[in-house]
C-alpha cells in the first residue's frame, strides 16, 4: 500500500467525509507553484490551494514576516486591544478599495459574509438581504441562506435565515434568462421583486459575487452590476460584493468590482489575503461601517501572524496585475486551441478561468471528472466548478513555462474525451 493510499484509507477513518474532493493528492509539501505528494511526485499548481495562495507555496518575503511577527507575538485579539499591525493593514486595504473605508477582520469567507450581513442589517435596519441563484457565499447559516451552486449544500440544513430571497443571476444557461440577462433581471427585481414581494425598504442589501466562482465562473454583462448599483442607490439598498475568490489580483485587478465601474458599499474578502493563513475581511464605506460597541466581534479575526502575511500579500500584488491578465490571456489562448467539441465556452477574467465542457448542449460532468483525474495523473492539479466547468486558478506567480505546461496538458486531456 502506498503511502498516499494508507492516508486517504485513515482519512476516511477519522475525517468526516463532507467534503467533495477530484482524485486523491496528498500533499507533503509545495514550493512556488509546484506540490509535491507523500510519495515524491511533482504538479503543477493550477488551483493555488483553491484561489488562495496568490504569492505561491513557500514565498520567502511572507516567510519572513511571518517569523518576525512570531517573536513578538501571536496573538492578542482585537476584541478587546490594539495593534499597529491591524491598522497598517486596514489603512492599505482602504487605499486599495480607492473609498473612504473602514475594516472588520474575520477568519474566512463565510465569516466575512456573515459579518456583512450583519452590518447591512445593523446599518439600514432593515431585515430583507436579496441574493442571486447559482452562487456561493460559505456554509454558515447566513452565508449558505444565499450560496445555490448545488442543493445539497443546503437541502440537509433548513430552516435556513428567514428575509432572504434569491433572485437570477443573468447566467446565459439559465432558461429564465436566454437573450438579454442583464436587463431581464434587472427588470424582474425592479418590477417584480420590489413592488410585490418586498417593500424596497425593507431591504438592506444585494449580495452577489461580481464573477461567480463556485458556480462555474460566469462573469455577468458590465450593464447589469452598474444597473444593480442604480437600483440600490435609488432605494437605499446597499451593494454587497462577495470578492471571496474574485479579490486581492485574481482577475487582473486589485478587484473584480474595477471591472464593471461599479462602487460597492460593502467588499468581503478571504482566500488570497492572508497569504495562506486563515484571514478574512469586510471593507465597508466608512458611513455604513457603523455597528454599536459590543455589537459584533471575535476572537481571531486579524490574528497577528495571519495579518503580517497579509501585509506582505498587499504589497506584492498590485504589482503583478500586468502579468496576470498576459499569462491569463496566454492560457485562454492554449485552452482555446482545443479541438473539443465538448467546449462550449472558456471564460473568465485574469487568472480566473473556467472552461464548460458540455454534451448536447447539457453539463458533461463524466468528462470533466475524466479531465481533472488524467490531468492530475499527468501532473497538473486542477479543479471543478459549477457542473462541469474545468476552473483554474493558478498562484498569480506562477511561471510563464508552467502555466504553459499546464494548461496544455489540460487541453490535450480535453481533447481525448
Ligand atoms: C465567493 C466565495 N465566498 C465565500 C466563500 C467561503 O469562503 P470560506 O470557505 O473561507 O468560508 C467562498 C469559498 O470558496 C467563495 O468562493
Amino acid at each position: 500500500m502506498s503511502l498516499a493510499s494508507r492516508i486517504i484509507e485513515e482519512d476516511s477513518r477519522y475525517l468526516m467525509q463532507s467534503f467533495s474532493r477530484w482524485y486523491p493528492l496528498v500533499i507533503e509539501r509545495a514550493k512556488g507553484s509546484l506540490v509535491y505528494d507523500v510519495d515524491g511526485k511533482e504538479y503543477i499548481d493550477m488551483n493555488a490551494g483553491i484561489g488562495v495562495m496568490a504569492l505561491g507555496h513557500g514565498n520567502e518575503k511572507i516567510i519572513r514576516a511571518v517569523q518576525e511577527q512570531m517573536n513578538k507575538f501571536f496573538h492578542y485579539s482585537l476584541t478587546d486591544f490594539y495593534y499597529d499591525l491591524a491598522v497598517r493593514v486596514a489603512r492599505k486595504l482602504v487605499s486599495l478599495v480607492g473609498f473612504q473605508g473602514k475594516v472588520f477582520y474575520a477568519n474566512s469567507g463565510t465569516e466575512s459574509v456573515e459579518a456583512s450581513l450583519k452590518i447591512a442589517r445593523g446599518h439600514t435596519g432593515r431585515q430583507y438581504i436579496i441574493g442571486f441563484t447559482n452562487s456561493f457565499h460559505g456554509r454558515t447559516f447566513g452565508s449558505m441562506s444565499f450560496t445555490s451552486s448545488k442543493s445539497v449544500q443546503r437541502s440537509a440544513f433548513s430552516p435556513l435565515l428567514p428575509s432572504t430571497l434569491l433572485v437570477p443571476y443573468p447566467d446565459r444557461h439559465n432558461p429564465l434568462c436566454r437573450e438579454d440577462c442583464a436587463n431581464a433581471v434587472l427588470e424582474y427585481i425592479e418590477d417584480w421583486v420590489l413592488k410585490k414581494i418586498v417593500d424596497p425598504n425593507d431591504v438592506a442589501g444585494f449580495l452577489l459575487e461580481p464573477i461567480q466562482g463556485e458556480g462555474g465562473i460566469i462573469v455577468p454583462p458590465r450593464e447589469f452590476l452598474q444597473g444593480l448599483q442604480r437600483i440600490a442607490r435609488k432605494n437605499g439598498i446597499l451593494l454587497i460584493l462577495d470578492e471571496v475568490q474574485t479579490g486581492i489580483g485574481r482577475t487582473g485587478k486589485m478587484f473584480a468590482f474595477e471591472h464593471f465601474g461599479v462602487e460597492p458599499d460593502l467588499i468581503c474578502l478571504a482566500k488570497a489575503l492572508g497569504g495562506g493563513l486563515p484571514l478574512g475581511a469586510v471593507v465597508g464605506r466608512s458611513e455604513v461601517m457603523d455597528l454599536p460597541r459590543g455589537s459584533h466581534a471575535n476572537t481571531f479575526g486579524g490574528n497577528a501572524l495571519a495579518l503580517a502575511a497579509a501585509e506582505v500579500v498587499l504589497e506584492e500584488v498590485p504589482g503583478l496585475l500586468g502579468r496576470v491578465n498576459s499569462l491569463g490571456k496566454m492560457i485562454v489562448d492554449i485552452l482555446g486551441s482545443t479541438k473539443s467539441r465538448y467546449v462550449e465556452e472558456i471564460r473568465g477574467m485574469g487568472l480566473m478561468i473556467g472552461v464548460d465542457l458540455r454534451r448536447d448542449g447539457e453539463p458533461y460532468e463524466e468528462g470533466l471528472e475524466k479531465v481533472l483525474r488524467r490531468s492530475f495523473e499527468r501532473g497538473v492539479l486542477a479543479i471543478g466548478a459549477g457542473e462541469s466547468v474545468v476552473r483554474l486558478l493558478p498562484p498569480l506567480v506562477i511561471e510563464e513555462e508552467l502555466a504553459q505546461r499546464g494548461s496544455s496538458i489540460i487541453r490535450e486531456e480535453i481533447d481525448r474525451l
